[in-house]
């Protein structure tokens, strides 16, 4: 009886090492790190590509999609296989009189000359008065800096200036690498069709700042 559940097992194995062989050799890459989905497969004729990330169960990387939550959210893997959250992007934080998310050191929904901002230790998102004047010109180590900017004052790695931005750990000015920043204006600007979903390596649901943390779903 062993033997045979161990047979059955075996031959299971076997189908399924075929099967993941035939939807692997249905995916044909037009272009190398660009896998294509036919939709036979999953049957999403629209937006194909953003289909694969979204039926991928092994690809469980929050990420960015034009269109698919509100402004400042990105989604992030659910607690189900295939299911996926709309929550703030990391260095947002979630706003509930707005039922929003904002970026932190920015107008949002304060006053002018004011910036969002979390009090602590409580967390509470609300609005702190900007010592520095101008656009995007914000405190930092004692002095005004532009956010977003490398400032000559964060670091460079290979060919890459880090900016001053929030480190969304602390919810805290820091160096940062730019890449998410960037990344989502190149999409804001191309709208592209066939535009890839944003990766947002190391994005963390329950990171300060998110609903998800506001609500107590963690
Ligand atoms: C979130 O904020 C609380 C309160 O400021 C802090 O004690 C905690 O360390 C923070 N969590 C993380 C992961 O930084
Ligand atoms: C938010 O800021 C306002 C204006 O500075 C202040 O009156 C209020 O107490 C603050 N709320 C919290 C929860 O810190
Ligand atoms: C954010 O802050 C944490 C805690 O201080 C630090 O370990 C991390 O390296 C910082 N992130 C970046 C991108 O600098």
């Amino acid at each position: 009886m062993d033997g045979r559940k161990t047979m059955g097992l075996k031959s299971l194995i076997i189908c399924a090492a075929i099967a993941g062989l035939a939807v692997v050799q249905t995916l044909p890459s037009t272009e190398p790190g660009k896998p294509r989905v036919q939709e036979e497969i999953f049957g999403f004729p629209a937006d194909e590509q953003i289909s694969y990330y979204l039926q991928n169960a092994r690809n469980r990387t929050p990420i960015f999609v034009p269109g698919k939550c509100a402004d400042n959210e990105i989604l992030y893997p659910g607690d189900h296989e295939s299911d996926w959250v709309c929550d703030c992007r990391p260095g947002h934080v979630y706003y509930p009189q707005m039922n929003k998310c904002y970026p932190l050191f920015m107008q949002g929904f304060c006053k002018p000359g004011e910036y969002v901002d979390v009090m602590r230790p409580s967390m509470i998102v609300n609005c702190t008065t900007n010592v520095c004047s101008g656009q995007n010109m914000v405190p930092y180590d004692g002095k005004c800096v532009e956010l977003n900017r490398h400032n000559r004052i964060c670091k460079r790695v290979g060919r890459v200036y880090w900016v001053i931005g929030v480190n969304a750990t602390t919810l805290e000015l820091g160096c940062v690498p730019p890449d998410a920043t960037t990344m989502l204006h190149r999409v804001n600007g191309e709208e592209g069709e066939d535009e890839e979903p944003i990766q947002f390596e190391g994005a963390n649901r329950c990171s300060n700042g998110t609903r998800t943390k506001y609500e107590g779903l963690c």
